[in-house]
């Protein structure tokens, strides 16, 4: 079985900040978004690009996914953004405020054949047509951008993000039903390890595939709440173990620890192996 690359600590780095970019080469995170938009000051966002080129070029970031937010095409700079790093060396680009799949084929127009592009989900038209953009051909992540949802939808900051849950959900629906890797918004309070753990613990429930981070001090709980845990792998392995005894005598149904195991629960119980072997193997790099 070919093992998935994790996503599951993706830090912005300010595209600018030539300090950063270089500590973020020796950080165990498993993706980089390279940003060129809020992260930088508009005095600051043409300087960024040849920075942010230099530093592709120069490298060192391993097998990291390597992912370069633009600015949107109808600002100043986002034209211009793909124009000097078109053929820089990344994985992918991540184009903010995508409001429909129309936004993409603008994107995926001026991009070399294949690119992929990922997607902020973070408008209320984009998360309204999360299902086409997700079905873009050249789409293969989203990234919720929470705090500009927040922004549009007028809700308040809440613990437990309530206001925003169907939104999420949105996301996670369109992402699942096209296969599109579905990364988290961040956790501005970056000091506060406790609600950075509840809220990676909350995305993780809803199937995240891991959060978006804004400081290297979050990098070690996220990566720890979106790997699989021992107790986690520990059941994965007895379910397919019973599976596999009960099968012999031509059942379909074993029973773990009280609960029923069924053909479907082997197969996340596979995902989640095969998620743990990843995740060993990047931690082993
Ligand atoms: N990526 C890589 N390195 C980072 C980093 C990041 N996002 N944020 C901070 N660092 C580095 C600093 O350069 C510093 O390195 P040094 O010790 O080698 O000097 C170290 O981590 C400690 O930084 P600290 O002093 O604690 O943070 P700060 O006060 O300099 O910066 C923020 C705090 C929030 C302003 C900064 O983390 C940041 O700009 N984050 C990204 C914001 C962003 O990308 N926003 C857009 C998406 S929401
Ligand atoms: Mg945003």
């Amino acid at each position: 079985m070919q093992t998935p690359r994790p996503t599951r600590s993706v830090l912005y780095i300010p595209g600018s900040k030539d300090r950063a970019l270089d500590k973020a080469r020796g950080l165990p995170v498993d993706a980089i978004i390279f940003d060129l938009e809020d992260a930088v000051t508009p005095e600051a966002k043409v300087e960024a690009r040849a920075t942010l080129k230099a530093a592709l070029e120069a490298d060192g970031y391993g097998r990291k996914l390597k992912i370069i937010r633009i600015n949107g095409l109808d600002t100043d700079w986002g034209k211009g953004d793909v124009e000097a790093l078109r053929d820089a060396k990344c994985d992918a680009f991540l184009l903010p405020k995508v409001n429909g799949a129309a936004d993409i084929d603008a994107l995926a127009a001026m991009l070399p054949e294949g690119r992929e592009i990922w997607a902020m989900m973070e408008t209320p038209k984009g998360i309204l047509h999360a299902e086409e953009i997700a079905a873009h051909p050249r789409v293969t992540g989203f990234v919720a951008g929470t705090n500009d949802l927040a922004k549009e939808l007028n809700c308040r900051y809440r613990a437990d993000r309530l206001p925003m849950q169907m939104a999420l959900q949105m996301i996670m629906l369109a992402a699942r039903a096209h296969g599109v890797t579905a990364i988290d918004g961040v956790y501005n309070q970056f000091k506060d390890q406790d609600g950075l753990r509840a809220e990676c613990e909350q995305g993780r429930d809803m199937g995240f595939d891991g959060k978006t981070l804004i400081h290297p001090d979050q990098v070690a709980v996220t990566n720890e709440c979106f790997a699989p845990s021992e107790a986690e792998i520990d059941l994965a392995r007895r379910q397919i173990a019973a599976f596999e005894e009960v099968e012999k005598s031509g059942q379909g149904v074993a029973v773990v620890d009280g609960k029923i195991v069924e053909n479907l629960h082997v197969e996340t119980a596979r995902k989640i192996l095969a998620l743990a072997e990843a995740v060993a193997q990047t931690s082993a790099e």
